[in-house]
């Protein structure tokens, strides 16, 4: 287990913190605030300890330039709402005026750096600028779960020049998603969707070795079908990996664990809203549609699996649910995972916002900030920006 926040003596120290506050943004405001909220308990906690506390972030992919939309100012603005309390900005991360600012910063003060990733030295995990953020702070929280499995300058390479500890939504990220490889409460069952086979196969290879049923739908059961031989119309698919979904299919088989693809299938002739949708059983798929939901009897199926299962996880909606036309599926199927009493860990900012948007956020045992983390933990896979932290003793 790794050291926390409360394992380490940080009382009045400069801590530096990073937080994954890589948030969508819409007109220049934060749309979807999860993250933010997600890293209060560790800012409030430094706050009460009299912490001078220093947050560094990436925001979207600017690839080492610095670009005018992917400013860190809105997440400063609705950070503080949050706080309520003023949230400083730098100008930029690294370099004098930063430096200047961060040892200024007083107890109980908030500086919120500019994007890291404007920066190319900060996804090369390159030693000098990880040197100088390192240079900016006594001590190291990481509380960006979201972007642990990156071995970047902020989450890896910064832990070579200060004490690393991790913060409370890190260490509950890891408790709950590191459950599920544990010993889960039984029936384990994992529910799959989204559009690619292709990032869903660690974790499908793993879980055949220990759920009880792996439910998939989504666009990648259509790379199922087609490897398979079936008709799948014009619907999304990826062509080249008919042959790792054919060879999960036989691993499948062979196994214990149950694989359910979908046996009905919502068509129209277009992903629009107001196309003329019908249902059709999935090994009859006219060749002029594409299909874009699961259907009632697969919704019915998936929820009767549901019905008494120990522990859930779910990455991946089961259509595409932005349309209310294609949306049935996937509302089913996290109300029947609620109505179900199982521990549910539900992943990935797709599905998230699914389960938000029918209003059931409340209701799922852990919504994990992390995508792309969340499935390289669950597929067994080792985060370097965990392994980084300090050791329990
Ligand atoms: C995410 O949104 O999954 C994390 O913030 C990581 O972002 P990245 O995939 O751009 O590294």
């Amino acid at each position: 287990m790794k050291r926390s926040l409360t394992d380490y003596p940080l009382a009045g120290k400069r801590v530096l913190v990073r937080v994954d506050f890589n948030v969508p943004l819409e007109g220049g405001l934060v749309a979807d605030d999860t993250r933010i909220r997600a890293a209060l308990p560790t800012i409030t906690y430094l706050l009460d300890q009299g912490c001078a506390v220093v947050l560094a972030s990436h925001l979207g992919r600017p690839k080492g330039q610095v670009v005018g939309d992917l400013r860190m100012a809105p997440v400063a603005a609705r950070l503080a709402e949050l706080l309520g309390r003023p949230v400083k900005t730098a100008a930029d991360c690294v370099g004098p005026a930063v430096a200047a600012a961060a040892s200024g910063l007083l107890p109980g003060e908030v500086l919120l750096l500019e994007n890291l990733r404007f920066h190319a030295a900060e996804t090369a995990n390159d030693p000098a600028f990880a040197a100088q953020l390192a240079a900016l702070a006594d001590v190291y929280v990481n509380d960006a779960f979201g972007s642990a499995h990156r071995a970047h300058a902020s989450t890896e390479g910064v832990t070579h020049y200060l004490p690393a500890v991790a913060g409370f939504l890190m260490i509950r990220e890891l408790e709950m998603l590191g459950a599920l490889l544990g010993e889960p409460a039984r029936p384990f069952v994992v529910v799959l969707g989204g559009a690619k086979v292709s990032d869903k196969i660690g974790v499908i290879e793993k879980m055949l070795g220990s759920a009880d049923a792996i439910l998939v739908g989504g666009a990648m059961c259509f790379t199922f079908f087609k490897a398979a031989g079936l008709e799948v119309g014009t619907s999304r698919l990826e062509a080249d990996k008919l042959d790792v979904a054919a060879g999960i299919a036989a691993q499948a088989r062979a196994g214990a664990c149950v694989f359910e693809l979908p046996a009905d299938i919502v068509v129209a002739p277009a992903p629009e809203a107001g196309a003329p949708a019908s249902t059709v059983p999935a090994d009859a798929m006219p060749a002029d549609q594409m299909g874009l939901d699961i259907g009632p009897a697969t919704s019915a199926a998936f929820a009767a699996r549901l019905a008494d299962a120990g522990t859930v996880f779910w990455n991946g909606p089961m259509g595409l649910f932005e349309i209310d036309e294609f949306a049935a599926g996937t509302k089913a199927v996290a109300a029947a995972i609620v109505a179900s009493g199982a521990v549910s860990v539900v992943g990935g900012g797709d599905t998230v916002s699914a389960v938000r948007r029918f209003g059931l956020g409340d209701r799922i045992t852990h919504i994990s900030t992390g995508g792309g983390a969340s499935m390289e933990l669950i597929e067994g896979k080792a985060l370097p920006g965990v392994e980084a932290l300090l050791d329990r003793e």
